[in-house]
């Protein structure tokens, strides 16, 4: 018998942009619907650098969480080549930081005041694993001279394997990977090491953005590999490896934003990104190991309990893809599988 009901723990998503104002406002409610906790990353503008920073964007975020909402936003630090090792150590007691987010400068969207080379991290570093204070990664070169299709395999060879090296004992998370080299890497690893995979880099490979025209709202950053890394994430997703866990990267921009000369990265996934994971492990005829890839390892490695409160997901006919979804700043297009949604979350 095919199931076609599946209900599992409050998943959490261990990768999520929910910016600031009005943004965070409209996007917030996708999230606090689907999931438990969310890591909530840094990158805003001007980056959070610090656990003042970071309380304060926690409040703001606690503060527009629909009424009877338990969602527990995560907080990161976004590392700069100045970081304080005090202020991070004293962020972590308080209870403020669940962990510090590492962006080669210029990487990616508003990382132009990330790090400029790991070896500044040295201190840092050293109090992180120290604490346990895992060190999330933005796993690509910015040497302009690499190819973009070959910046997350560099960086592993180039940055993160030394890195792994010398620090043993550090938690690792290597974010939104997109590559067999990605897979391979955090397999192989000694030490506390795991990834991230987004829904649409399950979903999608690179010729998405190139389908009949120039596709900017499949464009994000790390950008979307050949079929042969897509076919690795998604066999590591439903492998129950306990290093592999759900991140969904959901990156809001308004579509005049992306549909521009210079088109920002990021694609928004929160309405339906566990639809679209629970449709990937259908595919794979994996759907029971969604309960640990969405609910249990990313608990597992943060060292924080499983959701006692369960989600439940059914298969219905196949639904439209989703539409944009409407921020007070003008409309953001939802990511979703082309044909159509399979899968879909009973309401509460
Ligand atoms: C993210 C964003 O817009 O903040 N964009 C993206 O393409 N994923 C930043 C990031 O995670 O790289
Ligand atoms: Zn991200």
């Amino acid at each position: 018998m095919p199931v076609d009901k599946l209900t599992i723990p409050m998943p959490d998503d261990w990768h999520l942009h929910l910016r600031d104002g009005d943004m965070l406002a409209a996007v917030l409610p996708a999230t606090a619907r689907d999931f438990g906790r969310a890591i909530v990353m840094p990158n805003l503008k001007p980056p959070v650098t610090t656990a003042a920073a970071a309380g304060a964007y926690r409040e703001r975020i606690r503060a527009l969480l629909p009424a009877g909402s338990d969602f527990e936003p995560l907080m990161t630090c976004y590392l700069t080549d100045n970081t304080d090792p005090a202020d991070l150590r004293a962020g972590a007691a308080a209870g403020i930081f669940t962990a510090a987010k590492l962006y080669p400068a210029g990487a990616t969207t508003n990382a132009d005041a990330g790090v400029t080379a790991v070896g500044k991290l040295q201190p840092v570093l050293e109090c992180m694993q120290d604490i346990g204070l895992p060190l999330l990664i933005h796993g690509e070169t910015t040497d302009p001279a690499v190819d973009v299709f070959d910046r997350e395999a560099v960086f592993i060879d180039a940055t993160l394997a030394p890195l792994r090296r010398d620090f043993p004992a550090l938690k690792i998370v290597l974010e939104h990977i997109t590559t067999r080299e990605g897979v391979q890497f955090v397999e192989a690893a000694p030490g506390p090491t795991a990834a991230t995979i987004t829904p649409h880099h399950l979903m999608i490979n690179r010729n998405a953005m190139f389908e009949r025209g120039i596709r900017p709202h499949m464009y994000c950053l790390p950008v979307a590999k050949r079929e042969v890394h897509r076919q690795a994430l998604r066999a590591a997703a439903v492998s129950g490896n306990p290093r592999f866990f759900l991140g969904t990267d959901s990156a809001p921009h308004l579509r005049t934003a992306k549909e521009h000369d210079c088109g920002c990265a990021g694609m928004f996934n929160a309405p339906c990104a566990l639809a679209c994971y629970a449709q990937v492990f259908d595919e794979e005829g994996r759907l029971e190991r969604l309960e640990g890839f969405a609910s249990r390892f990313g608990a597992a490695f943060y060292g924080l309990p499983v959701h006692q409160r369960t989600v439940t997901l059914v298969k219905t006919g196949g639904e439209p893809p989703a539409d944009d979804w409407p921020t007070p700043l003008g409309p953001v297009r939802v990511f979703a599988p082309a044909d159509s949604l399979r899968w879909r979350r009973l309401a509460a």
